[in-house]
């Protein structure tokens, strides 16, 4: 039996009654163990009978065709197949977004995979693919960088109002231009794939967030039926986004595998991963604010120039929080999307929100300055009643909590003027910005299963990208089953289990979350039907089960287990409610005087998202939001060469992720807050709340500390002094 449920049908609150007290409370993750001492698999792990090992080719120029001389290498030790079939190159792009087949059999951008190379040993492909001659014919018509672009495409975003009319009435105006590079999304671990063919069947380990999702793009790619193709990923080593669509090693290794009629596996090396996946575009973006005397908004403009190759559908959304964030009547967006020949840009951690709010959230700091208005008081005085664009009301909003309660926690009344703290060489600042994230919530079924003994297990192909998923999910079986959650086992990352949301844009946790919750829920009233009693008065505990005047062991009221699916479904809700997670980042960094040098001494996230489902899961994810802050705001930064489009600095050595020395006190809190109106659990995505304004606040502390705004990302030393 399936327990249904539409978002717009009425939810009842079973989980604050049922007093297990298991959920919401720090929890460590049930596979961490496995993680650490080596023993979960992850993709690149697995090993089959009689394996094949390919290595992908990158074309080597930026546009034009090529073909493939497989003679130059075909006596080569161990050589098996060169493989540069239509399917190898349309899954090219292959993430989400993207629109693999306008691929045919061009090159469109340096570093696109063109073949894969296929022999016994790794060691042979790689020598194999790293002499494989290939025949380009260039185009001389490619165009690789900003400068080059004569055509800036209008997007049809509508105007409000008349911004231009606001910025002449306003008392205090700001009209700055700010520029962020593109970012990679630097997963620990590479994309990589096993794929083995039984007859007409596929199995695939791989490196991926949405399995449900992929499958189809699998099958599609390979022109195979999706009952055919079963995805395994138990373990993924984070994604940010870049595991979102299948990568060129899934196919290419599908592909390989078939032909050569054994099992082949594609690991992509470093430098693969920012070459051929998806990365942030650069962009360029005008923030214009109109305030009156009061520092109250008339209006606000957030135009913005960017990049993707041709017939990409991905846009970067970057003005999607500040539609909903402040009010002010007359606003301007303009989005146009440039042709550039570069790797294809798609979803990385928080798209839109981490370079969009990073603008915005600077913007409006320069106004506060502008205007003598306190960060936090100007913030506070533009949180508008309704949304501003549409009138819909808000769900459940902390805003202003956050702010704050954050600020009193960080000690915000100890800020001096700009410029006037010094301890020896360093200057000395802090800084404020808002936070916020839409919240998704996607359709996912999960099956619940209760066993007469009184342990439980949950199944679902959602997966598990390093964000907590097997924890949340055996918490919440566990606070409504009335188990310990040690008693819940958690099977997640197979396709053959009831399909999932999968894990993006901060959905999986209520998604799959709420999922979880129904198929428990459906358990909960079976029981109650058995004993006897309304299952409102139902009490689980332990595996004994008391309702009414009655009171059993549960190996007495099931002789089999019980297995209920939940299914969640997003309904109509945003019709009624702009829904969204809402926070606070504070930053205290030292700025040296001679050097420039930026250094983050601490800082502050008060969140606030809905339920917490997991506070430990939860400060690891904004955690992983502040430091991402950091790196946006002073260390990260893909280079393309203006020539050619190709990534030069290809590595982790070359492309700078904030390491620990770079990451000063992180604090995390969260602001006490049930959302009716997100999910059935209540709760809202964190993840990449926890991203969103991160870095403003640590570069509005670098203008608190010295008086230097930085107007172009990341702020190395040398755009300080
Ligand atoms: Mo999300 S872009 O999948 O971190």
């Amino acid at each position: 039996m399936t327990e249904h449920l539409k978002m717009d049908q009425v939810q009842p609150h079973l989980l604050d009654e049922t007093g297990q007290g298991v959920l919401s409370v720090p929890m460590p993750r049930p596979e961490g163990p496995l993680k650490v001492t080596g023993r979960a698999p992850y993709a690149a792990e697995y090993k089959a009978e009689g394996m094949a090992t390919g290595v992908m080719v990158r074309a080597a120029i930026t546009k034009g065709t090529y073909a493939v001389d497989t003679a130059s290498v075909e006596d080569m030790p161990g050589y098996l197949g060169v493989f540069t079939d239509k399917m190898v190159r349309n899954a090219a792009q292959g993430t989400m977004g993207t629109n693999p087949a306008q691929m045919g059999d061009k090159i469109l951008y340096l570093g696109q995979p063109i073949a894969v190379v296929v022999a016994e040993t790794f060691e042979q492909a790689r020598d194999i693919a790293a002499v494989l001659k290939v025949d380009y014919t260039e185009d001389d018509d490619a165009v690789c960088d900003f400068d080059g672009v004569s055509d800036w495409p209008d997007s049809d975003k509508p105007d409000q109002g008349d911004l231009d009319q606001a910025m002449s009435d306003a008392t205090f105006t700001v009209d700055s231009m700010y520029t962020t590079k593109p970012h990679n999304s630097a997963a620990m671990e590479p994309h990589a794939a096993l794929a083995e063919w039984d007859g007409d069947k596929l199995t695939l380990h791989g490196s991926l967030q949405m399995l449900g999702y992929n499958r189809d793009e699998v099958a599609d790619s390979l022109g195979i039926d999706a009952k055919n193709v079963r995805l395994l990923a138990p373990y993924v080593g984070g994604g940010f986004g870049s595991k979102l669509g299948m990568s060129p090693d899934c196919v290419g290794a599908a592909v390989a595998a078939k032909a050569l009629g054994r099992p082949v596996r594609v690991v992509l090396s470093r430098n693969n991963v920012f070459e051929m996946i998806v990365l942030r575009t650069a962009t360029r973006q005008r923030l214009r604010l109109a305030a009156d005397k009061d520092g109250k908004l008339l209006g606000l403009g957030q135009e913005n120039w960017q990049s993707n190759l041709p017939d990409e559908p991905m846009a970067e959304p970057v003005d999607l929080a500040t539609h909903f964030l402040y009010g002010g009547e007359n606003r301007r967006y303009g989005q146009h999307v440039a042709i550039l020949n570069r790797p294809a840009s798609g979803s990385v951690r928080a798209p839109g929100e981490a370079v969009g709010m990073l603008a915005l959230e600077n913007a409006m700091d320069e106004l506060a300055e502008k205007s003598g208005i306190d960060p936090i008081e100007l913030r506070l005085r533009n949180i508008p009643e309704k949304h501003p664009e549409t009138g819909v009301q808000y769900s459940a909003r902390s805003l202003a909590e956050a702010l704050t309660e954050g600020a009193k926690a960080f000690g915000w009344d100890k800020r001096q003027k700009a410029g006037t703290r010094r301890e020896g060489e360093w200057y000395i600042g802090m800084g404020v910005a808002s936070a916020a994230r839409t919240n998704i919530l996607m359709e996912s079924r999960a099956n619940v299963t209760l066993n007469p003994d009184g342990t439980a297990l949950v199944q679902t192909d959602m997966t598990d990208i390093g964000t907590g998923t097997y924890a949340i999910l055996g918490q919440i079986a566990a606070e409504m089953l009335g188990l310990d959650p040690q008693k819940v086992t958690v099977e997640l990352g197979d396709t053959d289990l009831p399909k999932s949301s999968g894990s993006g844009g901060s959905w999986g946790a209520a998604s799959a979350g709420s999922s979880v919750f129904l198929g428990a829920k459906a358990i909960r009233r079976k029981l109650a039907e058995r004993l006897g009693c309304e299952v409102e008065a139902l009490r689980l505990q332990d595996g004994v089960a008391t309702g009414g005047n009655n009171r059993r062991p549960l190996a007495e009221l099931m002789d089999a287990p019980i297995t209920e699916e939940g299914h969640i479904e997003p309904g109509q809700t945003d019709e009624d409610y702009h829904q969204a997670g809402y926070g606070a980042h504070f930053a205290e960094v030292a700025v040296n005087a001679v050097t420039g040098e930026v250094r983050v001494r601490r800082m502050l996230a008060a969140m606030a998202a809905g339920r917490i489902l997991n506070r430990q899961t939860a400060t690891s994810q904004v955690w992983g939001g502040q430091i991402w802050g950091i790196g946006t705001a002073l260390t990260e930064a893909i280079e393309h060469d203006p020539r050619t489009g190709h990534v030069v600095n290809n590595d982790l050595a070359e492309y700078h992720v904030p390491v620990n020395l770079d990451v000063g006190d992180l604090e995390v809190m969260f602001i006490e807050e049930r959302d009716d109106a997100s999910s059935p659990i209540q709760a809202k995505g964190i993840g990449e709340l926890g991203l969103s304004g991160a870095g403003a606040a640590v570069t509005n502390a670098i203008y608190n500390a010295c008086g230097v705004r930085v107007y172009d990302y990341p702020a190395t030393p040398d755009r300080i002094f």
